[in-house]
């Protein structure tokens, strides 16, 4: 018997600051409240909100607002920090119990017959203590499996975010996926941009954000859109497909 199609909403790159003030001039509580209440999230299976949670540096108001706005949902909220959260504050409003492991937190989630990993990137590389965990865990899954971090492990093509702001141990991180055959797909954001890349095997999805979008073209910042956009990502047998929104 078929799996199920799992559908799964990813939101990403939220930025939400301390209090209800503008950010850079955006309202990006509205932004993120388009999304989640958008037409495209109401037959989610799994909500993943892949870090920058908050604008700057962890700020306690972002989590809790965030926090709030999904505690009614019928399905499991899963977040991973990106390099403008806190981890510990992050844990005072999101359940990470078992998760964390030292400074970091890494962890898999089953549903539907899938495995997905989540890893944590936030502070700009992937340790080797998860990179290792990772390939022990993989040889566990029988099928393929499914990989989401903040930052995208290899260059995208946006002029700005790659020369400023990407992964620092890339080589080292698709070393390590390249050995790691029924790692397929790998869910990021960070870039503040759509992208689909090849990377070998594995398919790179990296998905816009709610704040803004930044143009790729140029190799300083742009503000290309302050209208949030997010993604959706379907797992079926023999099939991912993604798909981006805006508002
Ligand atoms: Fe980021």
């Amino acid at each position: 018997m078929g799996c199920k199609v799992l559908k799964i909403g990813q939101i990403s790159d939220i930025h939400i600051g301390e209090d209800e003030n503008l950010v850079q001039g955006i309202d990006v509580r509205s932004n993120f409240l388009k999304s989640l209440h958008s037409k495209s999230m109401e037959d989610i299976d799994l909500l993943v909100l892949s870090g920058d949670l908050a604008n700057e540096d962890g700020e306690p108001g972002a989590y809790r607002f965030i926090s709030e706005q999904v505690k009614g949902l019928k399905v499991p909220v899963l977040v991973i920090p990106g390099n403008h959260d806190r981890l510990d504050t992050m844990s005072k409003f999101f359940d990470l119990e078992g998760k964390i492991h030292g400074d970091k937190c890494y962890f898999k989630h089953e549903i539907a017959d899938r495995t997905l990993f989540f890893l944590d990137s936030a502070c700009g590389t992937v340790s080797r203590d998860q990179l290792d965990w990772l390939k022990v865990e993989a040889t566990k899954i029988q099928g393929e499996i499914f990989l989401f971090m903040h930052h995208p492990p290899c260059f995208c093509g946006h002029r700005f975010m790659d020369t400023k702001y990407s992964l620092k141990n890339k080589e080292e991180v698709q070393a390590v996926f390249a050995e790691i055959p029924n790692l397929t797909h790998i869910f990021c954001g960070h870039y503040h941009s759509h992208f689909e890349l090849e990377m070998g095997r594995q398919k790179v999805h990296v998905a816009p954000s709610t704040q803004m979008q930044i143009d790729s073209h140029a190799p300083h910042f742009i503000l290309k859109s302050s209208a949030p956009e997010w993604m959706t990502v379907e797992i079926g047998e023999n099939f991912v497909e993604t798909a981006v929104y805006l508002r």
